[in-house]
């Protein structure tokens, strides 16, 4: 789960790698590394800690116009400056992302033959069978192609060689992709580190190696026949990767969220007809679809259980929601009569792309709800639709959230007129209820100052519970995510009315206790849990949409949120959420874009 970079081209490659590195640190941050070839030489600069760490002892620069950088998340071996990337053997410097599983096999072969390795990585053993290869008269690249025969496990390589000025990307089960400028080269993890660069990519497939010399590009596979593969066009601009004035991407990219919304909007909804089209989707004869699975992970996984709601509400189609990494373990019960929806910022997720293979195994119609073009979901799921947030920086996950509900919330009325269960006055109404909701979260992100001094107020507790029900109970998990990831502390959501069946215990005037409510059907039950809340002297954050609420003489907190439509509440009500997990962790001091421990796709098990 890192984050590697290549360059071959005219230009200065130090500033290219490093400005690409920073933009791929959420994927990992605990050591870094660069190699830059000139001249028929190789230097290399690793680093324990993050990038400007890095950044520093390279202070002199580096003159080369070809190179290869890493940001690690450490999975074989510590974090420490001998198992950052990159590795070295011969003349043969590696960066990888991925796991090779067999490594302690190849590295005892590998010995044998009089290998000396320097790191506990498993990445290592990659530049020793190459230069094996080598050793035995293989040119370059067949070396790299016949070393990789020979791995098992998941790769995205950027691999040069110290005697020729070539570079070289192999990918399997590892998103990688090239971006393809003027006579250069660039290779990243994601097309995001290379906005400003270049606008047009080739998103390599499994299997794939790409051999760049001389400004050509040649694809083959690992049995050395030649492949094609499409370039895209991408319409990111440079400024969409940039914070742009805000302190932190996080903030950024709540205060985003109407835009973002907007623009998921755009070309699908026809408010006069009464119509939601995706133009990217086909989906199948969903008269004989019996069942619908929801499957993701993080705050994803929030956002299908909320799409769980909508659908079956809307629809009266069963609907289950799985943790990824539980349902591809479970032998779940799926047949061809069924659907299976991945949701996913990234298109990356491990876990979630083996959900997405189990159910293609299962004959289940699979269909994605990404946020980045080209990702493993997207291509490879059968149908997809793109929420249109734009890069998504911040390790906790905002904007990529609402516009993964609004996304759902489209699908839910394309299926409903599909299927004959709405007319086009009913979605010309709910067209209108959504087209509304980006000016309506913008009122609440101007009036939202107050916030901040709300998380003055509670940034020093330790603990804290998020109490909602219905459509609003994943809103509270989520609210509580936030917490928890970018500020580290404790924090547990609760459907309402299970508080008394356990947690109620912890309440005390120490307890604050988040509790969303708007005034929809089960409201004045969420009366009686703030009630008994307040019995035992909890101190109680209320959000709330009308300005009658019973309970707020009671809080010691209480927030103004827009009144929607039920389906369309946790748009709204997870926004003033995150921006109190926001300012209590900038308040902490925590590192907001990259918190501890944390990776942005989580492309391993
Ligand atoms: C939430 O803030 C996190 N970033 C995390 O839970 C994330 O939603 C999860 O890892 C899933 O990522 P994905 O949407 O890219 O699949």
């Amino acid at each position: 789960m890192c984050g590697i970079v290549g360059y071959l081209g005219n230009d200065r490659a130090y500033p290219i790698l490093i400005d690409a590195l920073k933009k791929l640190e959420y994927r990992g941050y605990d050591s870094a590394g660069i190699a830059i070839w000139r001249n028929g030489k190789i230097e290399v600069a690793r680093k324990k800690g993050k990038v400007d760490e890095l950044r520093e002892i390279c202070a002199s620069g580096f003159e080369g116009t070809m190179g290869l950088a890493h940001t690690r998340w450490a999975t074989h071996g510590t974090p420490s400056e001998r198992n950052a990337h990159p590795h070295r053997a011969g003349d043969v410097v590696v960066v990888h992302n991925g796991i090779v599983e067999n490594y302690i096999e190849l590295k005892e072969g590998l010995r044998k033959d009089g290998h000396k390795f320097l790191s506990d990585t498993d990445t290592e053993v990659i530049p020793h069978l190459i230069t094996n290869h080598l050793n035995k008269g293989a040119d370059f690249a067949e070396a790299v192609r016949l070393s990789l025969a020979e791995i098992t496990g998941s790769y995205a390589l950027g691999i040069i060689h110290e005697k020729d000025r070539m570079l070289i990307a192999a990918k399997k089960e590892s998103p990688l992709v090239l971006g393809i400028g003027d006579g250069e080269f660039f290779v990243a993890s994601d097309a995001p580190a290379l906005i400003g660069r270049t606008n047009r990519f080739i998103f390599l497939e499994d299997n794939d190696i790409a051999v760049m010399k001389d400004g050509s590009l040649r694809l083959m596979d690992v049995e050395g026949n030649e492949v094609e593969r499409k370039v895209h066009v991408l319409h990111w601009s440079g400024a969409m990767a940039e914070k742009g004035g805000y302190k932190h991407f996080m903030l950024k990219e709540i205060f985003e969220q109407p835009m973002a919304i907007s623009d998921t909007l755009i070309g699908r909804v026809k408010e006069e007809q009464g119509e939601v089209e995706f133009e990217e989707l086909k989906l199948p004869g969903l008269k004989r679809i019996k069942r619908i699975w929801m499957v993701a992970c993080g705050t994803s996984y929030h956002a299908c259980l909320i799409g769980k709601q909508m659908l079956e509400a809307n629809l009266r189609i069963p609907v289950e929601v799985d943790i990824a990494s539980e349902f591809r373990y479970r032998d779940p019960i799926m047949g061809r009569d069924e659907m299976l929806i991945l949701v996913s910022q990234s298109g990356e997720t491990a876990d979630t792309i083996a959900a997405m293979k189990e159910g293609k195994r299962r004959g289940a119609y699979v269909l994605s709800v990404c946020n980045v073009l080209g990702s493993t979901l997207a291509r490879d799921a059968d149908g997809v639709i793109f929420t249109h947030a734009g890069p998504e920086i911040g390790v906790a996950s905002t904007k990529a959230f609402t516009t993964q509900v609004s996304a759902l919330y489209l699908l839910m009325l394309h299926m409903g007129r599909k299927l004959g269960l709405m007319g086009n006055e009913v979605v010309r109404a709910r067209i209108a209820d959504i087209k509304k909701i980006p000016h309506k979260l913008q009122t609440l992100l101007d009036g939202a100052g107050s916030i901040e001094e709300l998380g003055r107020k509670y940034m020093g507790f330790k603990n804290f519970l998020y109490l909602g029900r219905g459509i609003n109970f994943p809103i509270a998990l989520e609210g509580a995510l936030k917490l928890k990831e970018i500020s580290y502390i404790h924090a547990e959501a609760y459907a309402a009315g299970e508080m008394k069946h356990g947690p109620i215990a912890l309440i005390d005037e120490n307890m604050p206790v988040v509790v969303v409510s708007p005034n929809d059907q089960t409201y004045k039950k969420t009366c009686s849990n703030v009630e008994e809340v307040a019995a035992r002297r909890g101190n109680i954050l209320l959000f709330k949409d009308t300005d009658a609420h019973e309970m707020a003489a009671k809080a010691n907190v209480v927030f103004h949120v827009p009144a929607v439509p039920y389906d369309l509440q946790p748009i709204v009500h997870i926004v003033p959420l995150q921006l109190f997990a926001y300012h209590i962790a900038n308040l902490l001091g925590t590192d907001v874009d990259q918190p501890r421990n944390l990776a942005k796709s989580v492309t391993v098990e």
